[in-house]
């Protein structure tokens, strides 16, 4: 490979390949078939579940199939391997689309149906039946579309328009499964449901709906009884709608409230040293309050990091965790200052084909740096102050959806500015110089 591609495969995202590789046809097997009109409109619940249409209309299930760089990701994979992605992608970002086989290989959103385009629908999650069966790359869904919608009601009145199935395992994070633990050519790649089982969370059945789909008193249905155990469905979780979206002013403050209560951050600093010593600073950060690795599912592109800075008055002796004048990090994916922050802590990853970048479907190895559920990871920073006095030490543990370097590579860098940067955490100390 020549050097300059090379380097483009360094800095460039995780979601291209960059080897020129022979066209596997991986699409997952055909699924019993079903037509669209087999299902209903999201619109056709909302006139007796208003508040669950509020609340699902901002959500990261609505938004999943009109994402512009979920989108803009599925075609150029598409592209890389001439077709051979099929409709991969569309089993979790486009259920309906997938399973009525209304998908375009690349697409453009609009070419989407419009029904198709509503994403995880209430109509697709309240007809989804056990067993949850999902294997390498394909899901086995098991649907019953038609009369009866399916949850964990006590005593559901009678609705009229459709019977009420009564499915305990909607309570379980069992029925998140399939679209929540990807495996790929035999490797774990987002595998949420997994990360969860095997932690004390899974061991204490504290479920995804615990902490995912927060439990209110109120109605159910208009008209209905007051209940005292309703769940909420935003399914809050770290990812922003970044084209016009409903409630997203309300998506950002919960997303802010939920990464508040995501880690514990520890500060361990000296109160004072001798002008000759450097200064050790170790910061720990515990993951004590994910139900699953932090960050977790596509944590190759996430970005939560450490922010150290030391100063006295406007001298700053010492940062590590601030951005380019791109908005990047400086570790080997900033354009303009490539590695300049070698003690930049960042719990990502990668993935790798041959030792080189790969996509996410044509991977054979994969480094993660997420910290497990009940983890630590201790980062130590050292410096030397120059001058005798009161120095200050700020630590911020940071969240970012995604880096701008890919949306830039993505040909999305438009939606760069709608990439918030969420404070988790922040710990100042102070060290006397003397
Ligand atoms: C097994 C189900 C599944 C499959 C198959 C899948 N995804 Fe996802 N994807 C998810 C889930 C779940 C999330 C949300 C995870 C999170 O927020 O951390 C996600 C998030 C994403 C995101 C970030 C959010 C966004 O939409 O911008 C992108 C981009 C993405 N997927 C692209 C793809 C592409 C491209 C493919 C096909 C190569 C694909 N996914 C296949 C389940 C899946
Ligand atoms: C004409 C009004 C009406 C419409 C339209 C309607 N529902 Fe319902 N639904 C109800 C009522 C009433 C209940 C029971 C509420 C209660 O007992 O608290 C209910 C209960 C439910 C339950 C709980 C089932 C259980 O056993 O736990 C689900 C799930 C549900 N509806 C989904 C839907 C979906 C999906 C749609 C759209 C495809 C829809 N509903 C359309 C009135 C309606
Ligand atoms: C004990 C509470 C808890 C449980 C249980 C839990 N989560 Fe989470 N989840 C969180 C918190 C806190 C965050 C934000 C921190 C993060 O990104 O990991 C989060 C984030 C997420 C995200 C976005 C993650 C990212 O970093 O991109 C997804 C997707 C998710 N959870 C799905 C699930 C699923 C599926 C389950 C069940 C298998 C589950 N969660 C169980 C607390 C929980
Ligand atoms: C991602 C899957 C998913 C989507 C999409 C979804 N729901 Fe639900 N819904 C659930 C789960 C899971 C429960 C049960 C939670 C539990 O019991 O812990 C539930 C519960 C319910 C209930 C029973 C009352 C309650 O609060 O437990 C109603 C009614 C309901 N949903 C209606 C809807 C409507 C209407 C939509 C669309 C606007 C919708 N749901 C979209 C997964 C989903
Ligand atoms: C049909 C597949 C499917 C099912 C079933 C499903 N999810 Fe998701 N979920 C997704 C996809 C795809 C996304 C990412 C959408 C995006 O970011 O564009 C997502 C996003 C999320 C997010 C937001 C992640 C973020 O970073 O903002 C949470 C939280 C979540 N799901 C929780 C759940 C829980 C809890 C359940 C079970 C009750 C569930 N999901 C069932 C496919 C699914």
């Amino acid at each position: 490979m020549k050097l300059q591609s090379l380097l483009f495969c360094a800095v460039v995202l995780t979601f291209f390949g960059c080897k020129e590789d022979e066209p596997a046809v991986i699409s997952p097997p055909p699924q019993p078939q079903y037509k669209l009109t087999d299902f209903e409109r999201a619109e056709a619940c909302s006139t007796c579940h208003p508040q669950y249409f509020d609340e699902w209309n901002g959500s990261m299930h609505r938004y999943s199939t009109s994402d512009p760089i979920w989108m803009l990701a599925n075609n150029a994979i598409q592209a890389s391997m001439n077709g051979g992605l099929g409709k991969t992608c569309f089993q979790c970002h486009a259920p309906l689309g997938f399973l009525t086989d209304n998908t375009k290989p690349t697409f453009q959103f609009s070419e989407l149906n419009e029904q198709v385009r509503e994403g995880i629908t209430c109509d697709f999650c309240h007809v989804l039946r056990p067993p949850f069966k999902t294997t390498d790359q394909h899901i086995e869904y098991t649907l019953q579309p038609g009369r009866i919608k399916y949850g964990t009601l006590d005593n559901p009145v009678a609705a009229g328009v459709h019977e009420n199935g009564y499915d305990a395992s909607y309570d379980r994070s069992e029925s998140c499964r399939q679209c929540h633990d990807l495996i790929v050519n035999h490797i774990p790649l987002e595998i949420t449901f997994t990360e969860w089982q095997n932690s004390p969370w899974g061991a204490m059945s504290v479920e995804c709906q615990d902490c995912h789909m927060q439990t209110y008193t109120g109605r159910a249905a208009i008209g209905g009884p007051v209940r005292d155990n309703l769940h909420r469905h935003d399914f809050v979780g770290v990812d922003v709608a970044i084209t016009d979206f409903p409630n997203k002013p309300q998506q950002h403050a919960s997303i802010d409230s939920l990464l508040k209560n995501s880690a514990t951050l520890s500060v361990d600093a000296p109160a004072q040293v001798n002008v000759s010593e450097s200064v050790k600073v170790a910061v720990t950060v515990y993951n004590d309050k994910t139900g699953h690795n932090l960050p977790t599912s596509v944590f190759f592109n996430r970005q939560m990091w450490i922010e150290v800075t030391a100063w006295k008055g406007t001298d700053t002796v010492y940062r590590s965790g601030h951005l380019d004048a791109n908005g990047d990090l400086m570790d080997a994916n900033s354009a303009l200052n490539p590695n300049a922050d070698p003690d930049l802590t960042i719990f990502n990853g990668a993935l790798f084909k041959n030792g080189e970048p790969s996509n996410v479907v044509q991977l054979d190895s994969l480094v993660n740096k997420t910290i497990p559920p009940f983890g630590s990871h201790t980062a130590n920073y050292v410096f030397q102050p120059d001058a005798v006095g009161t120095w200050n030490i700020k630590v911020r543990l940071l969240f970012r959806p995604f880096g701008p370097y890919l949306f830039r590579s993505l040909d999305a860098g438009q939606y760069v500015s709608e990439l918030p940067i969420f404070e988790m955490n922040t710990e100042t100390r102070q060290v006397v110089v003397q």
